[in-house]
């Protein structure tokens, strides 16, 4: 029997023990930012503890009982404080449980609040989750039931010894499974609902408070022990199903960044190729990316989505990438192209779109590269396509593709003043180039007061 006392004591100096330091460990998973002190949130974990929250509300409603038995006695005096009946109304102390188990959580509410801000938690919404959490495990050891004494029973200190025992599982399986695994997702800068933090701590404590008032009423410490143990296997189930949610949220968070993977790795193959094209020539080096450039600008501002900017970006990225078939001699003379030598120049435009047919997955690709030498009058090559005929992006890329030409340096000569290519745009327009872009490209022009956007 003896020995019954001091394991429960000994779990019970357990318990508080790693209440505090997980306690403060789980905090301090919420104050990510740099720069926080320690020792501030080290202090103020200790006086805002929810274990020291709950004393004071246990003192608080056991005054109101005291205040109540007192008020029965009409207050005669103050010595009848001292012969208060232990025994109150069973419904009246479940209602006065009730309520400070409420007054309880809402203070904890608005000081996890209150420090979350105060400290700039990186996640709010997960200091509360901390405290209600924390709460929640002090109203379940919180138990009164239990007769430890020497006298007592065996099967009350056996039930006194398991709900200390469950209480430290308890307290590990929800920093194991939970905790660590919300910081990971706020690490992140993952934005989780902080309606989320609340499902488990407030579900758990409605199924707790209608089981604990209906047992009470029976008056029975059998009935409130089983009542205690189903609580702590629900508890546990709670913690389970929320340990199920946040893996999924993880799972869904996992396959995100892989996408995002997947797609900086393909920019960067496409970036790539485009300075592959563009080292063939040395006059034109990195020509394809500020075409790229160009074309996003010009295609943001006349109102495309910004999944089509993207795509623009990379159709322009890979305009010229037929230049590839194009032998080295006739891209670098420096002498005027004879007609054969331009002639196969001309191609360069079919090889690239063969050349981009293949990436299947991306068939919009190759647009670009086909008809980004097509001219608005149709006479552009290599189909002579006119007008709306010419796929959109690849009239974007036209513009941009000769706006480039214009400022950028060739062997001949340095890149043209900006009033030049001004002016070049504005005659062409509707001849050479869509309308609508080139008014676009001029609005471009017109904003880049220091003429910086050339070579
Ligand atoms: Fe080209």
């Amino acid at each position: 029997m003896q020995i019954l006392k001091s394991v429960n004591d000994l779990f019970g100096y357990i318990f508080y023990v790693c209440y505090i330091v997980l306690y403060y460990v789980s905090l301090k998973k919420c104050f990510l930012r740099e720069g926080y002190s320690k020792a501030k949130l080290f202090f103020l974990a200790l006086i805002t503890n929810p274990f020291l929250m709950f004393l004071f509300s246990t003192i608080m409603s056991a005054l109101i009982v005291y205040i109540n038995e007192w008020a029965k006695l009409g207050f005669q005096n103050i010595d009848a404080m001292n012969n208060i009946p232990l025994d109150t109304d069973p419904v009246f102390s479940s209602i006065i449980i009730l309520i400070g188990t409420i007054i309880f959580l809402l203070a904890s509410f608005l000081i996890s609040y209150l420090l979350g801000r105060s400290l700039k938690a990186y996640n709010k919404s997960m200091v509360m989750f901390v405290y209600v959490m924390f709460s929640v495990i002090i109203i379940l050891i919180d138990n009164k039931n239990y007769d430890v004494s020497d006298d007592s029973e065996i099967f009350s200190k056996i039930l006194s010894n398991f709900n200390n025992i469950a209480c430290v599982i308890i307290m590990f399986l929800l920093y194991f499974f939970i905790m660590r695994a919300l910081a990971k997702l706020s690490d992140r800068k993952r934005h989780v609902n902080w309606r989320m933090f609340l499902i488990t701590p407030l579900m758990f404590i409605v199924v707790y408070s209608v089981l604990d008032f209906y047992t009470s009423q029976f008056c029975s410490v059998d009935a409130n022990s089983v009542m205690h143990i189903l609580s702590y296997m629900f508890f546990v189930l709670f913690i389970w199903a929320f340990y199920i949610i946040i893996n999924n949220i993880k799972a869904t968070d996992d396959a995100i960044n892989a996408k995002e993977e997947v797609k900086i790795l393909s920019v960067e193959v496409m970036e790539a190729l485009a300075h592959t094209i563009d080292a063939k020539d040395e006059y034109t080096r990195g020509h394809s990316v500020r075409v790229a450039k160009y074309s996003r600008m010009l295609a943001e501002k006349l109102g495309l989505s910004s999944e089509e900017c993207d795509n623009v970006y990379y159709m322009a990225l890979l305009h010229d990438i037929g230049k590839i078939g194009v032998p080295n001699e006739i891209i670098n003379s420096t002498s005027r192209l004879t007609d054969d030598e331009y002639a196969v120049i001309k191609t360069h435009p079919g090889l690239g779109y063969d050349i981009l047919a293949e990436i299947k997955s991306r068939p919009d690709l190759s647009i670009g590269a086909r008809w980004h030498h097509e001219r608005y009058d149709g006479k552009g090559y290599p189909d002579g396509k006119k007008g709306e005929e010419i796929p959109f992006y690849a009239r974007i890329i036209a513009v941009a593709d000769s706006y480039d030409a214009m400022t950028s340096n060739r062997s001949y000569r340095n890149y043209m003043p900006q009033d030049k290519v001004r002016s070049e745009i504005e005659n062409n327009s509707g001849t050479q180039f869509d309308p609508d872009v080139a008014k676009c490209m001029l609005s471009v022009i017109d904003q880049d007061v220091n003429y910086e956007l050339h070579e």
